[in-house]
Parts: structure tokens; sequence; C-alpha cells
């Protein structure tokens, strides 16, 4: 069709910062494309609890539903952390995974050269990374029941519950191998099946649903080990499959091989519906200031033109203008390394920038 219709949560802190420069960045591809862009946009987290006095509204759910792909800065900030668990920003989060089916989380981790010495890992150690990590986004210990806190004689017990179904297993791992056919065939699972039981029916299942897939090369590690090794040698990698918890800490720590948790974007996407988020959170110590780096989130806006928008070339303009925009030296301060051979600039000019090379009439 002719036009292109999303649905934006911008979220709280700096979720409307960088969902601004990223729905212009969209708006500009579809423009190059000769699409229309239609967007809609929904308080969800901080923001829609002070507004409806809950995180996630209905209607916000169900406009989620009639688009092919969602847009979410971020959610969450010490003003509603004291808010019982189905009430905090989270929550929303949370629950359009679940309502959306979103189980399948693409966290992909790439090092533009630019950005070499902005990580603080050895260049030869990142020079040239490219892994993905797929991450379970509605099953383990996020969504396991009983959970709960509870009185007892020695004071309080406070409980959660990690479990996993075959069928949840079987289908994140065929997502791995599919994923890793276009890429080097390689999947590594992490687990730990060496103390948990749900670990080791993980292990296990991967390893049967593996032999409908001969060309892969399957191997697995424990996850202690696999956050060492991500440290160690992240080349060794090409997709990691894991579990949702064990998924969110590695994304954050090989996040610090590109040089910034500002530099990741994700796809979460399931059977109907699909959204993009950034991988980082709200950022209370630098919202409201115009520093958050934008990039994350244009970089999401890539992978949905990829994977839901059926706009694969503006997907590669996207990734290609984010790179010459580093190479031209504009920095955000999360990846600024040399302030003499780069130009430090705010959330708003980092966009510009990007815009800058999708839009040659803009110069
Ligand atoms: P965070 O990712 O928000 O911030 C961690 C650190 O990284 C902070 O120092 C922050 O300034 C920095 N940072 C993050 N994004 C950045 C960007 N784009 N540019 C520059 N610097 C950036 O994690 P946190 O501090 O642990 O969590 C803050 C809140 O965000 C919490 O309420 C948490 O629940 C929520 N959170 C939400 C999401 C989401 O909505 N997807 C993800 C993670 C955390
Ligand atoms: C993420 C976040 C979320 C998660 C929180 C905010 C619920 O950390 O998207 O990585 O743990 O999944
Ligand atoms: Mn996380």
């Amino acid at each position: 069709s002719v036009t292109k219709e999303i649905v934006v949560l911008p979220g709280d802190g700096i979720g409307p910062e960088v969902t601004r420069e990223a729905v212009n960045v969209l708006e500009t591809v579809c423009k190059r494309h000769g699409y229309k862009l239609k967007t809609r946009s929904f308080d969800v987290g901080g923001a829609s609890i002070d507004r409806y006095g809950r995180p996630l509204t209905e209607k916000a759910l169900e406009a989620c539903k009639e688009v092919p792909a969602v847009l979410l800065g971020a959610v969450g900030g010490d003003k509603w952390n004291e808010e019982p668990k189905d009430k905090r920003p989270e929550a929303a989060l949370l629950g359009l995974r679940k309502e959306l089916g979103l189980f399948a989380n693409l966290r992909p981790i790439t090092t533009h050269q630019s950005l070499i010495h902005s990580s603080p890992l050895k260049e030869e150690i990142v020079n040239g990374v490219d892994i993905l990590i797929l991450r379970e986004l509605t099953g383990g210990i996020y969504f396991g029941r009983p959970r709960f806190i509870e009185q007892t004689s020695a004071g309080e017990r406070g409980v959660d519950t990690l479990a996993y179904e075959t069928h949840e297993i079987e289908r994140i791992a065929h997502k791995a191998f599919e994923m890793a056919t276009d890429r080097n065939r390689k999947v590594t699972s992490v687990d730990k099946s060496n103390v948990l039981d749900s670990s080791r029916l993980w292990r296990r299942t991967v390893i049967d649903s593996a032999s409908q897939w001969p060309e892969i090369s399957l191997s697995h590690m424990l996850v202690d080990n696999c956050a060492m090794q991500l440290i160690r040698d992240p080349k060794q990698f090409d997709v990691i499959l894991t579990g949702n918890m064990f998924g969110d800490i590695l994304s954050d720590a090989a996040a610090m091989i590109t040089g910034s948790i500002g530099m990741l974007p994700s796809a979460s996407i399931g059977e109907k519906y699909a959204m993009y988020e950034p991988v980082h959170g709200s950022a209370p110590d630098i919202a409201g200031q115009n520093k958050a780096n934008p990039l994350a989130a244009i970089a999401s806006i890539a992978l949905m033109c990829r994977y839901s928008l059926d706009m694969p070339e503006a997907a590669q303009e996207i990734e290609d203008a984010i790179q010459a925009t580093l190479q031209d030296g504009f920095r955000t301060g999360d990846i600024a390394s040399n302030p003499s051979k780069e130009y430090l600039v705010d959330t708003s000019e980092m966009g510009s920038a990007v815009l800058k090379h999708l839009n040659p009439k803009m110069q």
C-alpha cells in the first residue's frame, strides 16, 4: 500500500526525546520511497499512569494490534518506583510483549569502525564484531507463576518462578536457526543447565530442534562463562540464543562492545505483531536534557523497515546514514572519545545529522 502506518509509544524519560528523532527518520525514508507515513501516539508507562492511572490502556494496546509495527521509546522512572508491580511503568512493556505475543527479541550487536575507540575494550577485540542476541521475550522468570512476597515467621519471603515449556523453547530455537541461516550459521545456546531444571529442558529441546537444521553448527555455553567470553573474545559468536533474563543481562553487557547502550536497537517479533525498541531504558540521569543518544532508536527504525514495513532498501539507507554520521565525527556524550576529532552534539543535532544523509536536499 502507499501508506505506512505505525503506532508510537514514546514513554518516559529519554523515550520521547529519542523516538522524536526516530520518527523523523522514518518520515524521511517514507517520503523518499513514495510512501505516506501515518503515526498514532499513545502514552505508556509512567506517562500513562499519570494520565489514566494505569501503565497501559486498552486503547493503546488495541491500536498496536491495528498496525504492522510499533515503536517504543522507554518506560520507567523513580517517580513510579513505589507503585505495586502491576502498576509500575515496566508492567506496560511486559504487558505489550505478552499481549502482542512478541516471543522473539532480536538484539544485534555490531561495531562501527569509527566507534572502535569508544569501547572500553581493546580495538582488536571489538573490531568486526557482528553478533545477534536472540532473547526469548514472553516466558521464563519474567512471567512464571507463582510470584509474590509473603510474611513468614522469620520476616518476608519473595518468590518468582522460572519455567519454560517445550513449545516456548522450540519456537525461539527455530527462530535462531532461521536467523543463523542468513548469517554465519553458528548458534550458541546459552543456559544454566548445570544448576537449573528449566535450563536442562532448554538445552535438550534446543538439541532436538536442531536436527531439522543440519547446516547449522550448534554449541552450548553456560551463562556465566558467556558473560566472560563476550568480553574476552566476542568475535567467536554469531547467534546467541537464550532465555528472557539471561538475554536481558547479556545484551547490556554486550552493549559496551559497541561503545554504548545508546547504540543498541532491538526488534520484538511474534506471529502477528512486532514492536521496535532501543535496548536502553528511560535514563533518568540524563532525561530532559536533550543529551541522549538517539541512534539506538533510529537503528530500531531500520529494523522496522526491514522486518515489518517491507522497506529493505530504506533499512540499509538508514544504517548507512548512521555510519556516515559517525564517520563525520558526530558524537553524543556517551560515545565521545576524542574531542579533537569529534563534534559533541545533542539528541536533536544527532538526529538532524542522520537526516542530512538521507535527504541530501537538506544540506
Ligand atoms: P538505562 O538504560 O535507562 O540507563 C543506564 C545508563 O545508560 C544511564 O547512565 C543512562 O544515562 C545511560 N543511557 C541509557 N540510554 C542512553 C542513551 N540513549 N544515550 C546515552 N546514555 C544512555 O537503565 P537503568 O538506569 O537501569 O533504568 C532506568 C529506568 O529505565 C528504570 O525504570 C528501568 O526499569 C527502565 N528501563 C526501561 C527499558 C525499556 O523501556 N525498554 C529498558 C531498560 C530499563
Ligand atoms: C529491557 C528492559 C526491560 C526488561 C524492563 C524495563 C522490563 O530492561 O527491555 O531490556 O527487563 O526486559
Ligand atoms: Mn534490559
